[in-house]
């Protein structure tokens, strides 16, 4: 009779631990993966936006960097993980809007084949490049690139990356598609390389830039949205320095597997909307020039929406343009 009481409490026991588990999602550390080197705009924003969803889900968000493929190695790990909750990843306008047109084998399908979870940032795309470049505006530069386009390097994340895509439609527009381009694991890396003037000019997402254009180590030609950043106040906008019709808005937003459980993905939600009102996690990504998303952008269709609209825009230009 003692052993069954003790076998029937064991199995209360043990039925009590797995319904708090269901209920108690996180129970454990959550990888974030980031498709670029340490450094780029994604890690930036990642790091930034995770440290403060930690502290609401009471667990650990662990940053692992899986680089390649433009950024499409580390989201095809990341969606297709066990849909658990416990993978997710920081991805961005190439990683879901642009890799489609430009990878025709990709792995994953960002529209019907993941679970979004909203947007972290818009990051307004820059023109820099290296400090001792002898154009001193973007005139000057757009003519000096199509007088003589084999004389330029530009650096970019590879193949559907955010500057892959932002300098292919610059190229489009100047009529130069083929330029020398040196492909690297992220645009960290990448800006090194242009700060110490291996490469000429890159196309980026203002977070990781900003720094270096305050201190003068490279030059910002231009920033191609409608406005001008208050976080670089000084750089005209495309319109402004004679470029209107280059103009595109990049971003990153959080995704994870299909089929995650809807306590997972309401209380992801819900720690990225409280990082994003969190006023030290705002001050920090609106230094860096980040845009904050809408109410509607933070939520999974409304990422989902933008998702969608940026693969339709962005599709006809990508796919015919030179893979390089
Ligand atoms: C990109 O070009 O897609 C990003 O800047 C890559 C990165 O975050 O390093």
């Amino acid at each position: 009779m003692k052993k069954l009481v003790l076998g029937l409490a064991a199995a209360a026991a043990l039925s009590f631990a797995g319904g708090a588990q269901a209920q108690g999602y996180p129970t454990k550390p959550i990888t974030m993966i980031v498709p670029f080197a340490a450094g780029g705009p994604t890690d930036i924003i990642a790091r930034i936006v995770a440290d403060n969803m930690s502290k609401t889900l009471g667990q650990q968000i662990v940053i692992e960097n899986v680089a390649g493929a433009g950024g499409t190695t580390g989201i095809t790990r990341a969606v297709t993980a066990a849909p658990d909750g416990y993978t997710i990843a920081m991805g961005h306008l190439g990683t879901f809007s642009a890799a489609p047109a430009t990878y025709p084998g990709l792995k994953y399908d960002p529209i019907n084949g993941m679970q979004t979870i909203g947007l972290a940032g818009g990051t307004p795309i820059l023109i820099v490049a290296r400090k001792n470049l002898e154009a001193p505006d973007l005139k000057a530069f757009v003519a000096a690139v199509k007088a003589n386009p084999d004389k330029f390097n530009e650096a970019h994340a590879g193949l559907g990356s955010v500057s892959w895509t932002t300098c292919t439609l610059f190229k489009g527009i100047l009529g130069t598609p083929k330029i020398n381009a040196v492909a690297y694991r992220g645009t960290g890396p990448a800006l090194n390389d242009l700060v110490s003037g291996q490469v000429d000019f890159m196309c980026d997402q203002i977070v990781s830039v900003a720094e270096q254009v305050r201190s003068n180590t490279i030059k910002a030609y231009a920033i191609a949205s409608a406005e001008r950043s208050p976080a670089l106040p000084d750089v005209p906008t495309t319109k402004e320095a004679g470029l209107p019709d280059y103009q595109i808005e990049a971003w990153n937003g959080i995704a994870g597997p299909k089929g995650m459980p809807k306590e997972a993905v309401d209380k992801l939600v819900d720690a990225l909307n409280k990082a994003l009102n969190d006023e030290g996690t705002k001050k920090r990504l609106l230094d860096l020039g980040t845009v904050l998303p809408t109410a509607e952008e933070r939520t999974p269709a409304g990422f989902a929406a933008l998702i969608k609209r940026d693969a339709d825009k962005l599709t006809p230009a990508l796919s015919a343009a030179p893979k390089q």
